[in-house]
C-alpha cells in the first residue's frame, strides 16, 4: 500500500504534468500566431506527451488502490517576447520537472517505496532526453541569430542528417 506522502506527492506532479500540456499548447497558439507552423507543430506533440506522462501518474495510482485527485491547474502564460524566448521558457521549466521528479524519488527511497521509485525511474531518464530536446534548440537558435552562415550550416546538417535515417 502507499504511503500517504508519496501518494500525496505523485498526486501533485500528475496535476503538474497536465499544467505542462497546457502550457506547451498555450505556446503552439503562439507560435501559430506567428504562423510558424513547424514550430507550432513541435509544441502540439510536447503537449500530447505532457498529457501522456499525467496519465502515467494517473494509472499509476488507481493501480496502487487510491483515489486520484484531479485539480485545477493555473492558465499557463500565453505570451512571450521572441521565438527563442519561448523555448528557454520551456527549457527552464523542463529543469523544474526535472527537479520535481528527483524530490519525488528522494522521497520514495526514504519511504523505501521501491515500487515506486522503479516507476519513477522512466520519468528520470525521460528528464534527460526532456532537456536534452529543448536545449538543442535553444542552442541553435541563438546560433542562427548570432553567427553568420549557421542557417545554411543547419539546412546543410538537415541534409547530411537524412543518411543516417536512409540507410
Ligand atoms: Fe513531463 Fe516535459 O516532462
Amino acid at each position: 500500500m502507499i504511503k500517504d506522502s508519496v501518494r500525496d506527492a505523485i498526486n501533485a506532479q500528475m496535476n503538474r504534468e497536465f499544467y505542462s500540456s497546457s502550457l506547451y499548447l498555450a505556446m503552439s497558439a503562439y507560435f501559430e500566431s506567428m504562423n510558424l507552423k513547424g514550430f507550432s507543430a513541435w509544441m502540439q506533440v510536447q503537449a500530447k506527451e505532457e498529457l501522456a506522462h499525467g496519465m502515467k501518474f494517473f494509472h499509476y495510482l488507481v493501480e496502487q488502490g487510491t483515489r486520484v485527485s484531479v485539480t485545477g491547474i493555473e492558465a499557463p502564460r500565453v505570451d512571450w517576447e521572441t521565438p527563442l524566448a519561448a523555448f528557454e521558457h520551456a527549457l527552464g521549466h523542463e529543469e523544474k520537472v526535472t527537479a520535481h521528479i528527483h524530490q519525488l524519488m528522494d522521497l520514495a527511497m526514504r519511504e523505501k517505496d521501491f515500487a515506486t521509485a522503479g516507476f519513477l525511474g522512466w520519468f528520470v531518464s525521460e528528464q534527460v532526453e526532456e532537456e536534452a530536446k529543448a536545449g538543442e534548440i535553444v542552442f541553435k537558435m541563438k546560433l542562427a541569430s548570432a553567427e553568420k552562415g549557421a542557417v545554411l550550416l543547419y539546412l546543410l546538417d538537415h541534409e547530411l542528417g537524412k543518411r543516417g535515417k536512409t540507410a
